[in-house]
């Protein structure tokens, strides 16, 4: 059911390990010792394109998918294998960029790619940042991935990071899928025995080439000084006057390296380059993340209408209606049920509590085990104890709900002076009477009861009654002398209008 998910295709397609284009199976030119013994990993993402074809202000690799910039997509994907380094090369005056990516962790790097001069040139920019994967003597693996193909899965990293770990393993390792339509993608060209001659780009391409369905996903692992002094090699005599990343493969062959093959779904390697492609990346994700969370126990009652977030954690026996929206950072426990048409972010809700219909959950709110937030309810920054209810039309911002506590119809916690925010807090199993407006800063004690149509500005004790509205007056037999006094006044206008 999860198409994309990065299993590599049946096992016969699997990782292809070639043989040595003078047919001298061991692979020792390049160094003595054998390559990838150990772990030490360093990842480089290309990430310098403006992205011209998404028509935006903002950098490509910063848009999102499910939540999470394409970007963050590829660094936690590349983050599973651990690398001791990532080297992120990016376009001038992507600044913002290289600090949101630096931000991530003291082992992330950012350089610059000044030109554009192709993807072998922007492999080369990252040089200054790895040092120790640059010489025989120091050994490591580099594993080089695109900022734009935000679904590959850490799933098929590891099986290429476990084709480079086996026995006989090929130095280096291309990444390759077959789309429906191969259009400008590169084509992996192979010899009689499956092994792989070179990568050749669409605007290089003959007749025949072009017919080959096997085409290049972009990504490539394999001997970090050998990738670089390749890397260093590549000359720009090509149809688009660039310098290719995927040429390593001919030169590593020409020089007796074995390059292997790992061949991918489609899907997983789809790179964003257009509004059009951002949405069909979306939707590819979000069928995995439905099918992750209904693998986990939860149901969803019709998933193509769920929207989920990357990071959306949902727990067992947790059943989702239709037509519910998952922002970033919401946690839902086992057994919550989320009614149709609700929408969620940064919310965190407890075992067994009920979500909606039409409830609306803004970042800070916490739902305690079994609590209820009916119809028309908006909860922002504000903490539900265990079993408080607010069932209609209200909202509750920076506020503290105890336990069991009951909240009216109509409530609205006024949290806002126009300059700063207040806080509000009812204790434990206090009732609020419909439509009440809490004036904070205020505090309501435990098991108090505010009589409804309340203004409430200023403490209410502890097990208190408070009404605070106008008080009722109720003038006997009073509305018939009212309509009569109607009727003559409208009387007295007629006859002035038909003297005119
Ligand atoms: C590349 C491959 C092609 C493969 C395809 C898969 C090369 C030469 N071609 O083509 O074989 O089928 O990906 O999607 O590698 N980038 C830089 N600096 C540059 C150029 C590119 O950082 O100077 C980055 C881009 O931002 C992007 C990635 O490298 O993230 C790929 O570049 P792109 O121009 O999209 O390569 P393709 O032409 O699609
Ligand atoms: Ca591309």
């Amino acid at each position: 059911m999860i198409r994309g998910c990065g299993m590599f295709r049946p096992r016969s397609k699997g990782v292809v390990p070639a043989r040595a284009a003078d047919g001298k199976a061991p692979d020792t030119k390049h160094t003595a010792r054998p390559l990838m013994t150990s772990d030490k990993l360093a990842v480089v993402v290309l990430a310098a394109g403006q992205g011209t074809r998404l028509g935006s202000a903002r950098p490509k690799v910063l848009h999102e998918v499910a939540g999470k910039a394409m970007l963050d997509h590829v660094l936690d994907a590349a983050a599973t294998l651990a690398p001791e380094r990532i080297v992120v090369v990016l376009g001038p005056d992507m600044e913002a960029v290289a600090e949101a990516a630096r931000a991530r962790g003291d082992n992330l790097h950012t350089v610059v790619q000044e030109r554009r001069l192709g993807t072998g040139d922007a492999v080369a920019r990252a040089r200054p940042a790895l040092a120790g994967y640059l010489g025989p003597e120091d050994g490591g693996d580099i594993l080089v991935a695109f900022g734009d193909t935000p679904l590959l899965t850490a799933e098929t990293l590891r099986a290429m990071a476990a084709a480079r770990r086996a026995p006989g393993a090929p130095a280096l390792l291309c990444v390759a899928f077959r789309p429906e339509d191969p259009a400008h993608y590169g084509r992996v060209v192979r010899g009689p025995d499956g092994a792989v001659e070179k990568i050749v780009e669409y605007a290089d391409a003959s007749e025949s080439e072009r017919e080959i369905e096997l085409c290049n996903g972009g990504m490539l692992l394999g001997d970090g000084p050998l990738l670089m002094s390749l890397v260093a090699q590549l000359d720009n005599d090509n149809a688009k006057g660039e310098y290719y990343l995927t040429d390593v493969f001919a030169l590593a062959r020409a020089a007796g390296h074995r390059v292997g093959v790992a061949e991918a779904d489609p899907d997983e390697v789809m790179g964003v380059n257009s509004r059009a492609e951002l949405a069909a990346a979306e939707a590819l994700m979000q069928v995995r993340l439905r099918a992750r969370v209904m693998a986990q126990g939860a149901t969803l009652v019709d998933p193509a209408t769920v929207w989920l977030s990357a990071d959306t954690a949902i727990g067992r026996d947790v059943t989702i209606q239709p037509n519910v929206y998952f922002g970033p950072g919401v946690v839902i426990a086992d057994g919550v049920e989320i009614r149709a048409f609700s929408h969620l972010e940064g919310a965190t809700v407890e075992v067994g509590a009920r979500v909606g219909p039409f409830a609306r959950l803004r970042p800070g709110a916490v739902l305690g085990a079994g609590a209820r937030v009916g119809n028309f309810v908006e909860i922002k920054n504000a903490t539900l104890g265990a079993g408080a209810k607010a069932n209609h039309l209200t909202y509750l911002g920076d506020a503290e709900v105890g336990a069991e506590a009951n909240i009216g119809a109509g409530t609205i916690t006024c949290n806002y002076d126009g300059l700063t925010k207040h806080r509000t807090v009812i204790g434990a199993g206090a009732f609020i009477g419909s439509n009440t407006a809490l004036v904070a800063p205020v505090t309501v004690g435990a098991g108090a009861i505010v009589g409804a149509g309340s203004t409430i500005t200023r403490e209410v004790p502890a097990g208190a009654v408070t009404v605070a509205r106008g008080a009722q007056k109720d003038r006997e037999g009073g509305a018939a002398r009212l309509r009569e006094a109607q009727r003559k006044r409208q009387a007295r206008a007629g006859d002035g209008a038909s003297k005119t």
